[in-house]
């Protein structure tokens, strides 16, 4: 027998285009998939997200790949090994921050890797209802802590007259553990369409930076009620501190309303749990806040402190940004005093499939999305129209059941239509409608704001049919 061709990594990795051919790695073994991307049962976008790399991170999140029959199809695609010192991935030393943060999933599309910010490709995001851990999106600010689980405490500081306590994870753990589906979903979600309309300051995500999971840990009312709370100043609000630190030390912050923390209704969590797993380290191990149905950004990860407080926290995330404007309203004349910090979200909803500017077959288009409203809004209705807004048709909804009033994580919606006869292109846009009637706006113009946050403007996404 010959001896296998040896590739190197960065070899492979030229391989992830038709153009240069698509190869793949196996464990060390390498293996050019061009002939089979067009015959893959799950797709051949969803194969091309492991283009010029390792199978393994994206076989982990679909078990349908453990089994021989798939193991034969690829063994016929083969065409050499990596060569050894390729086959562990190379660790690297330097002063650099951001060097100890965790290994990321290839499939995210990162905005930003220092810090890191990334979410999943449309097409991954709304194939599982509840989102898989490694494609969680994710939003950082500053390098991820690395935390001792042993010595993790968490402080929880109350007004004069109040206990303060020090808790480790065991004794979170004593508190009755409450688990919740909760849909988190950043400010800055589909801000690459603002930026289209008119520039904004902010990373340019697209339409997933919003994902859903299942959150486990005590609830924040039930600690409170520990150190000696109740709700007597309606005033009042909660603040958290992460152990997230920039260069001066100052830590990510940010604050509820005490209604809301002490409210056993609105199930604010102190999570340690996201599906099943302890956190990941991206997303706030050993634990986070879960503030369901209010934005991203008061989930602080990584959880170091909370203080009940007469005033909304000092931290420049919750006072200097995360805030909405007036289109009219811009750099020289903001003032971030005069608006509210975002808390619940408005209703969105978004296409995951098909892709702008892909190319769909006549005959018959399926149409696939999320839908979500913020404060606990159920999504009553999901409107699609494939031709710009001038007809509609109503989605299937898929995914959990909503609670009324604790509508906390998405649905997933669906739509099968006939592509009408003799179309060459498709305008397919979306909307959604929340159980208080809330819609969303037809275009950006009127909601564009200097920061790009709140971009909830009908989803739009234009298509070719092949005749
Ligand atoms: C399904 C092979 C890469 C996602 C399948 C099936 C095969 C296959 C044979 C059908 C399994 C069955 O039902 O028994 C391959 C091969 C790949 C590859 C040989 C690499 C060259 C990927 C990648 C992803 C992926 C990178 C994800 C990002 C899926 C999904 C299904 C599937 C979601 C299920 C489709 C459905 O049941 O609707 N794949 N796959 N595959 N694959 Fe892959
Ligand atoms: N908490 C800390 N400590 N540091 C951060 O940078 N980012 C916030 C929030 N909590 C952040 C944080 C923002 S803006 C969002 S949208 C969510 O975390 C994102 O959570 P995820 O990364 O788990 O998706």
């Amino acid at each position: 027998e010959k001896s296998p061709h040896i590739y190197t990594r960065e070899e492979v990795k030229s391989h992830s285009s038709l153009e240069t051919r698509i190869w793949v790695t196996l464990g060390c073994e390498v293996f050019d998939v061009t002939e089979f991307v067009d015959l893959h049962p799950g797709g051949p976008s969803k194969l091309m997200l492991a283009a010029g790399g390792p199978l393994e991170p994206f076989w982990a999140l679909y078990a349908v790949h453990d089994q021989a029959h798939v193991r034969e199809i690829l063994a016929q695609y083969k065409v050499g090994e990596l060569s050894s010192e390729d086959k562990a991935p190379s660790t690297l030393k330097t002063s650099d921050p951001y060097a100890d943060d965790p290994v990321r999933h290839p499939a995210l599309k990162v905005n930003s890797q220092r810090p890191f910010n990334a979410e999943p490709p449309p097409e991954l995001l709304t194939e599982n209802y509840i989102t898989p851990n490694p494609i969680f999106f994710t939003r950082n600010h500053l390098p991820v802590p690395n935390l001792e689980p042993e010595t993790y405490r968490l402080h929880v500081v109350g007004p004069p007259g109040c206990q303060s306590l020090s808790l480790s994870l065991d004794d979170l753990y004593q508190f009755p553990k409450h688990e919740v589906t909760v849909t988190l979903q950043c400010a800055g979600n589909r801000r690459s369409e603002m930026t289209q309309f008119k520039e904004v300051k902010g990373l340019e995500w697209n339409a997933g930076a919003i994902s859903t999971a299942r959150w486990a840990g005590a609830r924040l009312c039930d600690v409170l009620a520990k150190a000696g709370h109740q709700l007597r100043e309606t005033e009042a609000h909660v603040c958290f501190e992460g152990l997230d630190s920039d260069p001066t030390g100052t830590a990510y912050g940010a604050s509820i309303p005490l209604a809301r923390a002490m409210d056993p209704e609105a199930e604010v969590l102190l999570a340690y749990e996201m599906n099943g797993q302890p956190l990941p380290r991206d997303h706030g191990f050993p634990v986070r806040v879960v503030v369901p149905g209010v934005v991203g950004a008061r989930h602080v990860k990584w959880l170091g402190k909370v203080s009940v407080e007469p005033e909304e926290s000092y931290s420049h995330w919750q006072r200097r940004d995360y805030k909405g404007f007036s289109p009219s309203v811009d750099w020289d004349t903001v003032d971030f005093d005069s608006a509210p910090s975002i808390q619940e979200l408005p209703v969105q909803s978004a296409i995951t499939e098909p892709k702008d500017g892909e190319t769909v077959q006549s005959g018959e288009v399926t149409i696939k999305g999320y839908a979500w409203s913020g404060g606990g809004r159920a999504i009553v209705r999901v409107d699609v129209s494939l031709d710009g807004g001038l007809t509609w048709q109503v989605a299937e909804l898929n995914g959990e059941e909503q609670r009324p009033r604790k509508a906390w994580a998405w649905r997933l919606w669906q739509l099968q239509a006939p592509v009408p006869a003799g179309k060459k292109e498709l305008n397919i846009v979306c909307k959604a409608v929340d159980d208080s009637y809330n819609v969303q706006p037809d275009s950006v113009a009127p909601i564009w704001n200097l920061r790009g946050v709140l971009s909830n403007a009908w989803h739009r996404v234009h298509v070719r049919v092949t005749p």
